[in-house]
């Protein structure tokens, strides 16, 4: 049913010319998908955003709608990690050209900042932060912290 609500039919948020929808997201995770993305207006982005939109598979869900934007790689993958039921819809000329699904990665590397101060990957040397993808969160490669929650406020690219 997307974001139309079944009974009167209209759109919440209107159709995109070019950009990308990433639909299905977990309700409420709207604000850190658009952390994820490093959009916090100034750039200047047209954006719109559904929060708690009623929705059959998910109940309620949040959608976000980026104009003018495709995703990089490190990007979807971070996604995938608040939003793992996202569906990333690329558009072009209204028409929506490519549908792809997040996946959840095995390792994040360069996206994420380690909580654990003394980690060597917050001690200035020219190492990347690197996360493996765990059952109940992310660990750092280098010092074994793990981030279960919030993983959007340790974001180092937000
Ligand atoms: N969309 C949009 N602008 C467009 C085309 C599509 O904002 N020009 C949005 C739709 O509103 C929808 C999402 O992109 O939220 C996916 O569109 P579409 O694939 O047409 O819808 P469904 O087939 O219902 O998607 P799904 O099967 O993934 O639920
Ligand atoms: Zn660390």
């Amino acid at each position: 049913m997307n974001e139309s609500d079944p009974h009167d039919h209209q759109l919440r948020v209107s159709k995109i010319r070019n950009g990308t929808v990433i639909d299905h997201v977990a309700g409420g995770q709207a604000l850190n998908v658009l952390a994820i993305l490093g959009i916090d207006g100034a750039g200047g982005e047209s954006v719109s955003i559904g929060m708690n939109v009623p929705s059959d598979r998910l109940g309620k869900k949040d959608i976000v709608k980026v104009e003018d934007r495709e995703l990089s790689q490190s990007e979807v993958d971070v996604l995938s990690l608040i939003a793992p039921e996202a569906t990333i819809n690329i558009v072009r000329e209204f028409e929506v050209v490519d549908k792809l699904r997040v996946e959840r990665p095995e390792r994040v590397v360069g996206v994420l900042s380690c909580p654990n101060r003394n980690c060597i990957s917050n001690a200035n040397e020219p190492v990347d932060s690197k996360f493996d993808v765990v059952d109940d969160g992310v660990r750092c490669v280098y010092c074994g912290a793990i981030v279960r929650e919030d993983i959007a406020d340790h974001l180092s690219v937000a």
